[in-house]
């Protein structure tokens, strides 16, 4: 069994982007500059975010947090949305989710300029990746993508088995996954909350990647001897003995399957920190594409 080891890869990849912005600065150009807008004050989303900035600061990004209160108005968000699209000094932008009540994400995502959603979330870019043309992926699936890549996971023809349907996660997952290419090219089945017999459909994986964000969900008996397992579960549990009140942990209950796995990602230090270095990576890609098409 190998560990995927998102915390290691990440740090590469942070420290591949460093260079590059330090080249940057010698030549005299603009460093990539990331703004994150975050609506009301959700713990795990005041988290995600602080360290979001955090990591743009270290590698030399600019880096700009915007924070709302959670009575924000949808109109007060799609104004500030609208700064943010007119603002040459910011390469790119993501708007936290998930959302207060009162505001429509679709709406919100819509709002934003294709051009500078690192996200990869707005319908265009999402288009664009089904249809294999170059774009921002959704960090957290590109993070799997360059998790298979670099420890060079066997793809073709293996039968990928998805939980979860989400937006984020599971749905880009599974057209990445089936995509011609490396990694890609496998045989896909995505499963969700009305699919019968997961447990068998799981068992019959190659690859399962698991977004469902339920604590211990995926058990050895539910998985292949030899099987790749992803964990993008990230689930806070309430816990007294913990400083912080509560531990991270996964959908897999990694104990007993890593037992049986060929390569499995742990709970925290796998998926999480691939998600944020591929967020800078956009940020690099969209600083590259605005200044080639001279915006500034
Ligand atoms: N909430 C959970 N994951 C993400 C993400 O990748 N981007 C944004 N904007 N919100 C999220």
């Amino acid at each position: 069994m190998k560990i995927l080891d998102g915390r290691k890869i990440s740090n590469q990849i942070k420290e591949e982007i460093a260079a590059e912005v330090a080249k940057m600065k010698e030549r005299g150009e603009k460093v990539p500059h990331l703004a994150a807008v975050l609506v009301g004050n959700d713990g795990a989303s005041l988290t995600y975010v602080g360290s979001k900035v955090r990591s743009c600061k270290k590698i030399g990004f600019e880096s700009t947090l915007i924070q709302m209160p959670s009575t924000t108005s949808e109109l007060e968000l799609l104004k500030k949305i609208d700064e943010l699209n007119q603002n040459n000094d910011i390469d790119g932008f993501i708007v936290q989710l998930p959302l207060p009540d009162q505001i429509d994400t679709q709406e919100v995502i819509m709002a934003i300029d294709p051009d500078k959603d690192v996200d990869g979330f707005h319908p265009t870019n999402f288009g664009k990746m089904a249809l294999d043309m170059s774009t921002f992926i959704p960090a957290t699936p590109f993070g799997i993508l360059e998790l298979l890549e670099r420890y060079k996971v066997d793809t073709k023809g293996k039968h990928t088995v998805v939980i979860g349907r989400s937006h984020i996660v599971g749905r880009p997952m599974s057209i990445l996954m089936s995509r011609k290419g490396w990694p890609g090219n496998s045989t896909v089945t995505l499963t969700h909350s009305h699919t019968k017999n997961i447990k068998d459909i799981v068992s019959q994986a190659d690859i399962v990647i698991s977004a469902l964000g339920v604590p211990n969900f995926l058990k050895a008996d539910m998985v292949k001897e030899g099987a790749v397992v992803i964990d993008v579960g990230i689930t806070r549990v309430p816990d007294d003995t913990k400083e912080k009140g509560y531990y991270i942990t996964g959908d897999v209950d990694f104990e007993d399957v890593s037992k049986k796995a060929s390569f499995i990602t742990p709970v925290p230090g796998g998926v999480g920190p691939m998600t944020i270095a591929m967020l800078l990576k956009n940020t690099l890609l969209a600083r590259e594409r605005h200044r080639s098409r001279g915006k500034s």
